[in-house]
């Protein structure tokens, strides 16, 4: 985008339609024999977005990919993202219907964003899941659905959500040793969450399930292995996430923090890997593939390779809040502004000012870095 039009959002000002990347921004050849255009009273004028403006922040990402999440709630109560008791939740009318959700999801793709990953807490904790998924699908410049679940409801909803159009699936499983998964998760659920993953082989379509794993230092060292050695066995992406401070309990520290390179070490060390490209510049994480072929493993290293300047993320929050980082310190209420009647030029407004506002990045390690926000499992991971 060129720099004026960022400037202009920026400003958070819409004046009509804002070029794309790649569209070409030459006049046309007649435009000095054109009429100085007249102003039109404000009634006659075109709609605000007669094409789609981008949704680029100051440092000129465009947005194109959605987290939203559907649910604070969660079945689990994982150390490194809930405390084992007393979790504050959204009151239950405070958090996004179906409605509201896909009117607000319908708005951002008017913006580009086409991408989108359902989150929690848990997604499948939530009773209208499938009926949230179908109604995405049919939001106009929605391309892909994704959902990220702890799978341990996964098995009786598998065949609904691929019917109502999932495309991706994530699933957490952070040890495949049912009294380490218990001492993480603080509930006994191993069993199910392998038998959602499995149910999942019976749709190929749903491309390679990846299963995302936190190792934390100290806890999960005997797990690095096992996860790897379920990459090689079954049809399954095993992704390696660093621990990142968002735990609601705020416990976190840099000890826990397990780099991936030294994770790769460990693995490489008995089946060595190649690095593969990237499947997308904005994706998180790095891809490798074991020299041998049996299967492919991911690390997504937020903490010690933060990959901010290429993300193209942003997050809606199961109360109708938008993100535009993880670990953004403003969040723009959209729900609020939309039970209050506000109709798309308003929420576009709205939501071009939040993106024009997000910052180069999260800067976790850095001496004096804090975050006081909310933890991850009220944003959607
Ligand atoms: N750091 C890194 N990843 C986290 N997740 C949840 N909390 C954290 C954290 N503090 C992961 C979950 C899940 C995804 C939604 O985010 O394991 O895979
Ligand atoms: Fe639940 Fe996911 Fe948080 Fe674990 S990490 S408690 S599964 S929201």
């Amino acid at each position: 985008m060129r720099r004026s039009s960022v400037n202009r959002l920026a400003a958070g000002a819409i004046e009509g339609p804002i070029d794309l990347p790649g569209e070409s921004h030459a006049e046309s050849s007649v435009a000095e024999h054109r009429p100085e255009p007249v102003a039109l009273p404000t009634r006659l004028r075109k709609p605000t977005c007669v094409s789609t403006p981008a949704l680029a922040d100051r440092f000129g990402r465009i947005h194109r990919s959605l987290r939203l999440s559907v649910t604070d709630r969660c079945n689990l109560r994982c150390r490194y993202c809930m405390p084992a008791e007393g979790m504050r939740w959204l009151p239950g009318l405070a958090i996004a219907t179906a409605d509201e959700m896909i009117r607000l999801v319908a708005v951002l793709a008017r913006l580009g964003v086409q991408d989108i990953r359902v989150t929690g807490g848990e997604p499948l904790v939530r009773p209208d899941i499938a009926v949230i998924l179908e109604r995405l699908r049919g939001v106009t410049g929605i391309r892909e659905i994704s959902m990220t679940t702890n799978g341990v409801l996964l098995a009786r909803h598998i065949d609904a959500l691929v019917d109502a159009g999932l495309d991706r699936l994530n699933v957490s499983i952070d040890s495949l040793d049912p009294v380490r998964f218990a001492a993480i998760t603080r509930r006994d659920d191993l069993a199910r969450a392998l038998e959602g993953l499995a149910a999942c082989e019976r749709h190929p379509t749903l491309g390679p399930v990846k299963v995302n794993a936190v190792v934390l230092r100290g806890v999960g060292e005997d797990d690095v292995l096992p996860l790897a050695g379920l990459a090689r066995a079954r049809p399954y992406v095993v992704r390696f996430i660093e621990a990142m401070p968002l735990d609601a309990g705020r416990e976190w520290n840099a000890d826990q923090v397990i780099p991936g390179d030294e994770l790769r070490r460990m693995i490489s060390a008995v089946w060595p890997l190649r690095e593969l490209s990237r499947s997308r510049p904005s994706a998180p994480g790095r891809r490798w593939r074991f020299v041998d072929g049996a299967g492919e493993i991911e690390f997504v290293s937020s903490v010690t390779e933060p990959f901010c300047a290429m993300c193209d993320r942003l997050r809606l929050t199961a109360d109708g809040r938008l993100r535009s980082c993880l670990f953004a310190t403003e969040e723009t209420d959209l729900l609020g502004p939309l039970r209050g009647g506000a109709g798309d030029d308003e929420l576009i407004e709205l939501i071009l000012a939040n993106v024009a506002a997000k910052g180069p990045g999260h800067g976790i390690g850095t001496p004096g870095w804090t975050y006081e926000g909310r933890p991850m499992s009220m944003i959607g991971g």
